[in-house]
């Protein structure tokens, strides 16, 4: 069954009824000259304005896009939570080929949607959108991030991005190994982008035995011809196999820590960037049963939103690298959290996040 807007009904249910929704506000957007259709999901704003990028993606349906966006959202809530934000969590999504799509004139009528709402949510880059796209939106919008420093914005996030993965790494050696130095550790790192080849320079500067891999051949030859040290493997399925291996950190894709990888992985920490490494519920505890240190993806990978809020204010690269330095403490806190809960630092992770939005919440009633 679907409603007039073509939404089916569990979609929905997800977002009035469900434990897993409990959105604020969803907005649908649609500008017929320019062909924008978009979704604009805010999840909680119980600390502050939501905070998440722009996915522009070719959806199969609208259902399929109102989905992720809800979902994206809701995971922008904790991360911007567990990042020490004040702000809350959504994402938008527009829908469509951005290589087909994406004009100017789109992108403006997309701010002016983002703009209605009146800095309840403020916009950044995510898949398919770049910080040009945000110059663009940003002259409709003035609730928009993640702009080039020639317009005011911050840039490239993935410094910081590699910056904060390698924070949460030293933390997990702490943890582990009670000395944060990955010194002589052997760490593995699937995709050498935008964000692993920043991590490789600190792993390499620290004097940790590096492992890479990438479906890309130039990104590894760049890393190799620079760093005669680092050892290139063939592909993950090699990497998670090393001997020996201390620390693996996806950096590519979704969905690393699954049923497959899990029971053969050498390593005894995972830390890395990618977004929603663990395939499906469960595989946490999977981790934890295999006695796998499981460093949580979106606590990490904090340095990016870290970035683009500061960027609110004015950037700052001194302020917010002091910023993306807490993810070491924070990460500990985690691990020690979940120890004396009994739980993985996954659920860890997600009980911390929820006790932060539901004070301020409660706060924001009392007052
Ligand atoms: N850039 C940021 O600031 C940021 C912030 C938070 C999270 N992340 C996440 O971190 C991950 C990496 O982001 P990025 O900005 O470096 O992206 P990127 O596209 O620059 O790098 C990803 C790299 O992974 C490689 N790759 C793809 N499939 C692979 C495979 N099967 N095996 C090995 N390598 C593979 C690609 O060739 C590419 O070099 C993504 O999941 C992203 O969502 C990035």
């Amino acid at each position: 069954m679907t409603d007039v807007t073509g939404v089916p009904a569990d979609v929905l249910h997800t977002l009035f009824h469900s434990d897993q929704g409990g959105h604020e506000q969803v907005v649908l957007c649609q500008d017929r000259a320019s062909g924008l259709k978009a979704v604009i999901a805010l999840h909680s704003t119980a600390l502050g304005p939501a905070l998440g990028g722009t996915r522009f993606y070719p959806y199969a349906n609208e259902a399929e896009a109102v989905a992720d966006a809800l979902n994206l959202a809701r995971g922008m809530s904790y991360k911007n939570a567990m990042a020490g934000l004040d702000h809350g969590g959504g994402k938008a999504v527009i829908i469509g080929d951005p290589e087909k799509i994406k004009t100017e004139e789109l992108l403006l009528a997309y701010g002016r949607f983002v703009a209605s709402l009146g800095g309840r949510y403020v916009t950044a880059c995510d898949v398919g959108t770049y910080v040009a796209d945000m110059d663009v939106v940003a002259r409709e919008c003035r609730w928009t991030t993640g702009r080039s420093p020639e317009n005011g914005g911050a840039g490239d996030s993935s410094v910081l991005t590699a910056y904060g993965v390698y924070q949460g790494m030293r933390a997990s050696a702490q943890h582990l190994w009670g000395d944060p130095s990955l010194r002589a550790r052997r760490v593995g790192i699937a995709g050498v982008g935008k964000v692993g080849h920043h991590l490789v320079e600190h792993l390499v500067k620290e004097g940790a035995e590096v492992f890479v891999t990438d479906v890309r051949e130039e990104a590894v030859r760049r890393i190799t011809e620079r760093h005669r040290d680092v050892v290139a493997v063939r592909d993950t399925d090699e990497l998670i196999r090393v001997d020996g291996l201390g620390v693996y950190a996806p950096c590519a894709l979704g969905g690393a820590l699954n049923d497959d990888t899990v029971p053969v992985l050498t390593a005894e920490v995972v830390c890395g960037a990618a977004n929603n490494q663990l395939a499906h519920p469960g595989v946490e505890k999977d981790l934890a049963d295999r006695g796998i240190l499981y460093a949580p993806d979106y606590v990490v990978n904090a340095g990016g939103v870290i970035q683009v809020a500061d960027e609110l204010h004015g950037f700052d690269f001194e302020r917010c690298k002091a910023k993306a330095a807490k993810i070491f403490d924070t990460t500990l806190a985690i691990f020690a959290r979940a120890k004396e809960d009994g739980i993985p630092p996954a659920a860890a992770a997600d009980r911390i996040a929820e006790q932060r939005m539901h004070d301020a919440a409660a706060a924001r009633r009392a007052r």
